[in-house]
């Protein structure tokens, strides 16, 4: 596929998830989205607001120990201004999942005085995750249920079969997340989806998707660019957009390259490796706590 050609994601699967995922909302009194901290914009999904409607609604900043500190704290008040319930969590070591149902309880208050007074005393939450792919819907939810319950696929809507899991006498969760398409419309939002793996690799050649990675961390992290790979960022070309626009990246990936001593025969640099080893990088968070978008 061409660099140029946005992701694409098949309709008919979009008509479906929408389809499910309104039936699977009638269910349910609170909707856990979940999104990448280090993507917060471009993981999640345009239809989410309408879908969901006045639905109560908590965000959950996920992956938060790959984001960067100060980017985590301006989305928290970003999503606060907003009236919007988020929490910072990191679904892969647990961090705070512990205040997840503080929060949510906060959020819930006056459903639950209102269920009181109609004598619905010690009613369930009942609640459902959704997200895009590989943004740590499982995770989450196993982390909640402490078992594995739910299955890592990219499958749309909500399967089969629909389960409640009692995480205790107050909240069921529905075991299967809602997987949600993300906006691919947009070339940088398709490319920020790639730069993290929440779209497949193959989708975006490796070489340009490492290019643009390492023009955003010039401009973003620079110093953090330089650390890891003990490179230099001076006298960089600027981009031109009649040269296929990604100069800057490509001159910056040679430099890695080099250092790295990924040479072919004939001694030019390997920028194919090169590229595959600076997002294996990025995604597995060793250049550094990152975030690629700022509200
Ligand atoms: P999904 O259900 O939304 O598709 O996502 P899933 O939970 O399968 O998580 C996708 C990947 O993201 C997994 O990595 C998972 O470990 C990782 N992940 C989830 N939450 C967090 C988090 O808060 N921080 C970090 N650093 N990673 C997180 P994987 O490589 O597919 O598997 P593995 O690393 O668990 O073996």
């Amino acid at each position: 596929m061409s660099k140029e050609t946005s992701v694409q994601w098949f309709p008919g699967h979009m008509a479906k998830t929408r389809r499910i995922m309104q039936s699977n909302l009638k269910l349910v009194d609170v909707v856990v989205e979940i999104i990448d901290a280090r993507i917060p914009y471009s993981s999640r999904n345009p239809e989410m607001d309408r879908l969901v409607g006045s639905k109560p609604r908590l965000v959950l900043l996920n992956k938060s120990d790959t984001a960067d500190e100060n980017a985590n704290n301006k989305w928290i008040n970003y999503f606060k201004n907003k009236g919007v319930s988020v929490l910072a969590v990191d679904c892969k070591s647990g961090k705070n999942i512990n205040k997840f149902k503080t929060v949510l309880g906060e959020l819930m208050a006056d459903k639950i005085q209102s269920w009181n007074n109609k004598g619905m005393v010690g009613r369930p939450i009942r609640m459902m995750i959704v997200g895009i792919p590989n943004v740590g819907k499982s995770s989450f939810i196993n982390k909640m249920a402490g078992a594995k319950l739910a299955k890592v696929e990219d499958r749309p809507g909500v399967t089969r079969g629909k389960q409640w899991v009692s995480l205790d006498d107050n909240l069921e969760l529905l075991d299967m997340p809602g997987v949600l398409w993300p906006k691919f419309e947009d070339k940088t939002v398709g490319e920020h989806l790639a730069f993290t793996g929440a779209v497949k690799d193959n989708v975006i050649d490796s070489e340009y998707l490492a290019c643009r990675l390492v023009e955003m961390l010039c401009d973003m992290y620079p110093d953090k660019l330089c650390e890891r790979y003990s490179i230099s960022l001076e006298d960089l070309p600027e981009n031109d957009e009649m040269m296929g626009g990604c100069v800057k990246g490509y001159e910056i990936l040679q430099r890695i390259g080099k250092k790295r001593g990924f040479l072919v025969s004939g001694g030019e640099i390997n920028t194919e490796r090169t590229a595959s080893t600076v997002i294996d990088e990025f995604r597995g968070g060793k250049i550094g706590r990152i975030t690629l978008e700022l509200p």
